[in-house]
């Protein structure tokens, strides 16, 4: 396997996929989300491979969002495809049919905030932030912030955290539900590997049917995927995406117009 900005290891029966970009803060380039698609798939195929760790390399970031960069300059067509990939690979991999746990490092913002969310459970260190700050950009969460933030923490945090752009520490997440566990840094892939060992004791069988069943909980068909796809791609257009992007390279506050 030929992956540029992920690593990927096996040991014990597990997988661990590795964002690797860390002076990006691990950001999530189109490219990168792409071997993410094809390391979850190569995983859940694996019969020997009974649970995957996604995580982010270095002490600071888990994943803080899409490229902004990259995606700067898109035009309406090309963030629709940025959104419908993205949203197709985080698909892949709440849909996997092996237990998935985020492990969250740190920064969890943007895309990693619903990288973290795709994943069937998150275990968090001290130093984790989520949070999603589209709004700060100008433009709405295109890897389905809007309604998996919504489904795990409620309606009205989800909200006011999509409204306010605001980040909340691993504690606050874990009191809303958002994470299962918080541990010090070091024991973050421990934990993780603890949960995933005491699951490989059952039936996989079993856990693969649960996995789908828990998911099947959530209402098959509603438009909300839909609605945000569309939405994050006709932001595209409007005078404040333009400006909250030039404002971030440019490191400057930015000066919206609501245009
Ligand atoms: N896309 C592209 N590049 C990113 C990025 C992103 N989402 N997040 C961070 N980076 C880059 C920075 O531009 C910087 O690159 P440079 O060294 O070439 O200038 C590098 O990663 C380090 O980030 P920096 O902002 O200097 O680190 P920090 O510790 O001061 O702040 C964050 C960390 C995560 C708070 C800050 O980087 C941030 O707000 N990132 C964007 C979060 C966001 O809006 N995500 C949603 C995107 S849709």
């Amino acid at each position: 396997m030929n992956l540029k900005n992920l690593k990927y290891d096996l040991a014990d029966g597990v997988c661990t996929i590795t964002i690797n970009r860390p002076d990006k803060m691990n950001a999530l380039n189109i490219e990168t989300i792409s071997e993410l698609g094809f390391a979850v798939n190569e995983a859940d195929q694996d019969n020997d491979i009974i649970g995957i760790i996604i995580t982010g390399e270095g002490p600071k970031a888990f994943v803080a969002g899409a490229d902004i960069a990259e995606f700067s300059a898109f035009s309406p067509k090309e963030a629709k495809e940025m959104a419908l990939k993205g949203h197709n690979v985080f698909d892949s991999i709440e849909n996997c049919s092996k237990p998935v746990i985020a492990a969250v490092n740190g920064f969890a913002l943007g895309g990693g905030c619903e990288l973290a969310m795709a994943c069937h459970m998150r275990i968090a260190s001290t130093n984790a932030k989520f949070g999603q700050p589209e709004i700060s950009l100008g433009v709405v969460p295109g890897y389905g912030g809007t309604q998996r933030l919504t489904r795990l923490v409620g309606k009205a945090k989800a909200t006011e955290m999509l409204l306010t752009g605001d980040a909340i520490n691993a504690e606050d997440a874990k009191s809303l539900g958002l994470v299962n566990y918080v541990v010090e840094q070091d024991q973050l892939l421990l934990k993780a590997k603890e949960i995933l060992s005491k699951i490989a004791k059952k039936s996989p069988l079993a856990a693969s049917k649960i996995l789908e069943l828990v998911n099947a909980y959530y209402e098959k068909g509603e438009n909300g995927f839909n609605d945000e796809i569309n939405a994050f791609s006709e932001s595209f257009e409007t005078s404040d995406f333009h400006e909250g992007v030039a404002a971030f390279l440019e490191k400057r506050p930015a000066a919206f117009t609501g245009k």
